[in-house]
């Protein structure tokens, strides 16, 4: 998709770290964008500062785990805006720190319905939008480490972004047949400073009220991810991960399961 300008630009998790930064890049782009979070404050300054330079911004508080939401969102932005080019399913939230055995049923399905449930309902409710446009493009926020190798104390962030990264190769091969002018890129980003750290908050039923006061935390700024995203959008790339290293690691993943050695 060379021509960004006029586009509308759709993106969860839009009111910090990585769908922020996007949403900044596509507003500089002159793109059009339908704002979704679960922090409705955030979300609502976020919007209120692209407003004012410029940007024409529709933002609405959304939960990802509610397929009901994403259903309202994509009906108000054809309200709103006639059509849709672009979704950035970026939500995602972690449980970082423990063992599998500290972990219960219900912290396994909060992860998977935010990360793995969130995408899957952001593309039921916006698929059929993309593919009726005569150029539409979906990227998925999957993660680097995450998706391409197990971790130890973070098991259900990597299984969901195990699955998020296959969902999204999924979508990509259904489509190269489906509806080619629908490109499909997995943003696989390394350590970023963001709020990602601070999902507790955001769980249902949290001690601290989820607008509570932004943690920011060691990694890659999150414009700079905003920027490779951006380039892997323009030249309809399946691939963006942001720390080429991580590479590595599918790679030596593939040598020892080829050579049935332990995982490194
Ligand atoms: N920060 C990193 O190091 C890193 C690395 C790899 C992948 N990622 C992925 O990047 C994506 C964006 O995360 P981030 O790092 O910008 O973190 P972040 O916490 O700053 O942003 C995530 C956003 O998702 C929102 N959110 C959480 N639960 C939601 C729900 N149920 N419904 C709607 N919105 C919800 C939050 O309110 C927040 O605005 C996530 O999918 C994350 O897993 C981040």
């Amino acid at each position: 998709m060379r021509q960004l300008a006029e586009r509308v630009a759709v993106i969860t998790g839009a009111a910090h770290g990585i769908g922020l930064a996007l949403a900044e890049a596509f507003a500089a782009e002159g793109c059009r964008l339908v704002l979704a979070d679960l922090e409705a404050h955030p979300l609502e300054a976020a919007a209120g500062r692209l407003r004012a330079a410029g940007a024409q911004v529709l933002a609405m508080p959304t939960d990802v785990t509610r397929e009901g939401d994403l259903q309202a969102l994509s009906a108000i932005t054809i309200d709103t805006f006639g059509a849709a080019h672009i979704l950035c399913a970026n939500a995602g939230v972690t449980l970082a720190g423990r063992p599998i055995s500290a972990l219960a049923a219900a912290d396994w399905r909060w992860i998977l319905d935010v990360n793995v449930m969130g995408a899957v309902h952001a593309l039921n409710a916006f698929l059929p939008i993309l593919k009726a446009q005569d150029e539409a493009h979906v990227m998925v926020t999957a993660s680097g480490v995450g998706s391409f190798t197990g971790s130890a104390f973070n098991a259900p962030y990597s299984a969901s972004k195990a699955a998020v990264l296959s969902l999204t190769e999924s979508l990509y091969r259904e489509l190269r047949t489906e509806a080619p002018h629908v490109g499909v890129t997995a943003l696989c980003p390394g350590a970023v400073a963001t709020t990602l750290r601070a999902s507790e908050r955001r769980r249902p039923g949290a001690a601290r009220p989820a607008d509570a006061a932004t943690a920011r935390e060691h990694g890659l700024r999150a414009s700079a991810v905003a920027d490779m995203a951006l380039a892997a959008i323009r030249e309809t790339r399946f691939w963006a991960i942001t720390h080429p290293e991580d590479g590595d690691i599918l790679e030596q993943r593939g040598r020892d399961a080829r050579a049935g050695r332990d995982p490194s």
